[in-house]
C-alpha cells in the first residue's frame, strides 16, 4: 500500500464539513469587509522567499521544500502566502490607484518542512489577508479585528490577541544593540538556536521556546523602553483603537514573529485555554520596496486553517454541518427510478437539497437511509401513482402522506420546507 508523505493528510470526513463551513465562512465575511480574493502560485522562484522571509528565518534556512526544474531554475513550494502577494502586487503592478487600499485575501496550501505534530503538518492552509497603502495604525486594528472577529464568528471565543510592536528601524538597532550587549556574557548557557540567532537575528532569541524560563531571557532589556516616540504613538493609537473596537488583546513583549519582514505593530491570535497559536502577522512597510515595488507601507496576517480545525472539533455542533435534506425519493423499479433521477435534478436546479436512492435498496433501507439524512420529506414513487400522474409525499416529522399532481410537485415541495 502507498501511503501518504509524512506531514500531509486527506482531508475527510467531520474534519471536511468543518473545513467547508469555515471556508463558507470565510467567503461572507470578506464580502463584508470588501476584500477581493487573491491566488497565486503554489510554487514560486527560491529568491523570493530569501529576499522576504529572511535567510535568518528558520523557515529558510531548515524548513523549505526546495527543488530545481527541468528549466534549472530554483524554485520553493510556498512556505506561507505574503511574499508571493507582495510579489504580485508588484509584478501586476496594482498600487496604480494611491488614493486607495488594496485589500486582497488568500486561503490556500503552505508547505513547511518540520516535525509533525498535533497542528503543526508538511502541508498545511492558510487563510491569510494583506492591506498595502496604508500606515495608518486604523487599518492595523480593521485587520487585526477581522481576524479575531472571524474566529469569534466561527465559534473560538476564547481568543486573544497578543500585541507587540517591534518599533522602526532605528528602535530595532537600538534594542539589538543593547540586546547583543546584555547576552554577550551568557549566551554559551543558551540553546544551540540561540547561539545562532545570537550572530544572524538576536531577536527572535526572545521567543525561543528552550530558554524562555531561564533568568537570563527572563532578565532581557525590554523592548517597549526602547521604543522611538513615533513607534510608541503608533502602538498606543492601535491599543486605543482595539479597545474601542471590544477586541480582547493583551501586550506580550516576547512577541518578536517568525520571519525577517515586519516592523512596527505585530500580533498573534492565541487561544486563552490551551495557549495555540491560531495565527499571526504584523506590519511590514519595506517588503514591497525590496521586492522590487514602490515605498508601498502593508500590513496582514494568516491563519492557520488545521489548527481551527482541532480546536472547532470539539466544540461545533457536529450535528448542524451534517447533510441534512430536504428531500428524498424512493424509487424500487427501473421506470420509478428513471423519474426520481429527473424529478432530484429539478428540485436540486431549484435548491432543494436532494438525495435518491441510487441502489437496489429495499424500501426498508431507503425509509432508513432517509431518516439517517434526517429529510424533510419522503417522495415515495411507485409506478402505479405515476401512471396517474401523481406522486406520493410523506411529510417526515408528522408523517403525513398526501398526493400531488406531478406538475405541481416541485412548487409543492418549495412552498412547504
Ligand atoms: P506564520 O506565523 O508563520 O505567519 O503562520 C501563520 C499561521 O499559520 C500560524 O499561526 C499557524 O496557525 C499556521 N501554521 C504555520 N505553520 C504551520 C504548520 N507547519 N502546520 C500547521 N499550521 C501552521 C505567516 O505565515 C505570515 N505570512 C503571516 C502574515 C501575513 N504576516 C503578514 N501577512
Amino acid at each position: 500500500m502507498i501511503t501518504k508523505p509524512k506531514g500531509t493528510y486527506d482531508l475527510l470526513g467531520i474534519d471536511a464539513k468543518i473545513y467547508t463551513y469555515i471556508n463558507h465562512e470565510i467567503e461572507n465575511f470578506m464580502a463584508n469587509y470588501n476584500y477581493d480574493l487573491i491566488r497565486t502560485p503554489i510554487f514560486e522562484a527560491s529568491e523570493l522567499y530569501h529576499r522576504s522571509v529572511g535567510e535568518s528565518s528558520d523557515i529558510v534556512t531548515k524548513e523549505t521544500y526546495d527543488f530545481v526544474d527541468r528549466g534549472n531554475r530554483c524554485m520553493t513550494l510556498r512556505p506561507e502566502g505574503t511574499a508571493g502577494v507582495v510579489r504580485s502586487v508588484v509584478e501586476n503592478k496594482m498600487y496604480g490607484n494611491k488614493n486607495d487600499c488594496i485589500k486582497l485575501y488568500y486561503n490556500g496550501t503552505m508547505y513547511r518542512y518540520e516535525r509533525p505534530q498535533s497542528g503543526r503538518n508538511r502541508e498545511f492552509t492558510q487563510f491569510g489577508v494583506e492591506v498595502f497603502n496604508s500606515n495608518d495604525p486604523i487599518i492595523d486594528a480593521e485587520v487585526i479585528s477581522l481576524g479575531y472577529n472571524l474566529l469569534n464568528s466561527l465559534g473560538i471565543e476564547n481568543v486573544t490577541v497578543a500585541i507587540n510592536s517591534l518599533g522602526d528601524k532605528e528602535t530595532r538597532h537600538n534594542y539589538t544593540e543593547a540586546l547583543v550587549k546584555y547576552l554577550e556574557p551568557h549566551i554559551n548557557s543558551l540553546c544551540d538556536d540561540c547561539q545562532r540567532r545570537y550572530k544572524s537575528n538576536p531577536l527572535r532569541i526572545l521567543d525561543c521556546k528552550v530558554d524562555k524560563d531561564s533568568e537570563i531571557l527572563k532578565n532581557v532589556p525590554k523592548l517597549s523602553d526602547y521604543l522611538s516616540k513615533a513607534s510608541s504613538e503608533r502602538f498606543t493609537k492601535l491599543k486605543m483603537l482595539l479597545a474601542n473596537l471590544d477586541i480582547d488583546y493583551e501586550i506580550n513583549d516576547k512577541i518578536v514573529r517568525g520571519l525577517d519582514y515586519y516592523d512596527e505593530n505585530v500580533w498573534e491570535y492565541v487561544t486563552t485555554d490551551d495557549g495555540i497559536t491560531l495565527g499571526g502577522g504584523g506590519r511590514y512597510n519595506f517588503l514591497v520596496e525590496n521586492l522590487g515595488g514602490p515605498n508601498l507601507p502593508a500590513v496582514g496576517f494568516a491563519l492557520g486553517i488545521e489548527r481551527i480545525i482541532l480546536n472547532l472539533k470539539n466544540k461545533i455542533d457536529i450535528d448542524n454541518l451534517n447533510n441534512n435534506i430536504d428531500v428524498y425519493i424512493m424509487s424500487v423499479n427501473e421506470e420509478e427510478k428513471m423519474q426520481a433521477i429527473i424529478l432530484a435534478q429539478n428540485l436540486r436546479l431549484n435548491n432543494v437539497i436532494t438525495e435518491i436512492n441510487s441502489n437496489n435498496l429495499s424500501l426498508k433501507s431507503q425509509f432508513k437511509i432517509a431518516d439517517n439524512l434526517k429529510a424533510k420529506f419522503l417522495v415515495i414513487l411507485n409506478s402505479d401513482d405515476l401512471n396517474k400522474g401523481l406522486i406520493n409525499v410523506k411529510d417526515n416529522a408528522t408523517k403525513e402522506e398526501i398526493k400531488i399532481d406531478e406538475s405541481e410537485i416541485v412548487d409543492w415541495i418549495l412552498g412547504n420546507i
